[in-house]
């Protein structure tokens, strides 16, 4: 996986060069001694981030057959072909992604930058008005190492996901999200606790620690919001 999703780590425009190799070897020594690094190249995994959504899905059961579920931020695909693997051979997984992400046997992958309205137009086309099971979003903007920077990109993306699910997701269907705690993320949670029965907030094991993302799960949206 791509060293920007772990906003820590990332350098900043403002470092110097020689700041910036330390910080990126830094990552690649972490990278390459990350267990879960080990696990994914062994299970044929293509990100450790399958593990994340392993154990978030796992502890609820939220996988089913026949579901139709939409993985937002997919590539390179860790979670799709986790879900696609669970699913079997029935269900759809739809997956989009600003980045290019080779194929998938089983998941329609729709390139473009969930931002832009054509795109939602053109996941709501593949659709075809049937809604959705599961949203997921593990989408992270591209790290500049400024907060002020990043949180809001970051929040932006997921009030798009948010609509995305509050438009697509069917009544008692559960959303998935990634999170960066800071500016604007109690709020968010306020948001998702009218939309849904049960919402948690979960940290996995396969999260480093020192990256400030976190998950929430909302579980059984409701038909109205609170
Ligand atoms: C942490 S990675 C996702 C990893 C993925 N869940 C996996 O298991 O392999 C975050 C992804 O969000 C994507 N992303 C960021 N901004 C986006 C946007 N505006 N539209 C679509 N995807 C975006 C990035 O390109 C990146 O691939």
């Amino acid at each position: 996986m791509a060293p920007h999703i772990a906003a820590g780590s990332v350098p900043s425009p403002r470092m110097s060069r020689s700041s910036r190799s330390k910080s990126s070897h830094r990552w690649l020594r972490e990278h390459f001694a990350d267990p879960y690094v080990k696990k994914a190249q062994a299970a044929g995994l293509r990100s450790r981030a399958a593990f994340k959504l392993e154990e978030l899905l796992e502890r609820d059961r939220l996988l089913k057959p026949g579901m139709v579920v939409v993985d937002l931020g997919a590539a390179p695909g860790g979670w799709s072909q986790y879900v696609r693997q669970a699913l079997g051979d029935g269900g759809r997984v739809l997956a989009l992604d600003i980045l290019e992400m080779p194929p998938l046997a089983g998941v329609e992958f729709l390139h473009g930058d969930f931002r832009e309205d054509a795109v939602l137009s053109e996941l709501e086309t593949l659709l075809e008005g049937r809604p959705v099971d599961l949203v997921l979003s593990d989408m992270a903007p591209n790290m500049s190492g400024m907060d002020a920077v990043d949180q809001p990109r970051a929040m932006h993306l997921a009030e798009l996901a948010l609509e995305f699910a509050d438009t697509h997701l069917r009544p008692g269907g559960a959303f998935l999200i990634k999170l960066f705690q800071g500016v604007g993320f109690d709020d968010y949670v306020r948001q998702l606790r009218r939309r849904y029965e049960k919402v948690a907030i979960r940290k996995p094991a396969a999260s480093r620690k020192r990256s400030p993302e976190v998950y929430a799960l909302g579980q059984g949206k409701l038909a109205r919001m609170k």
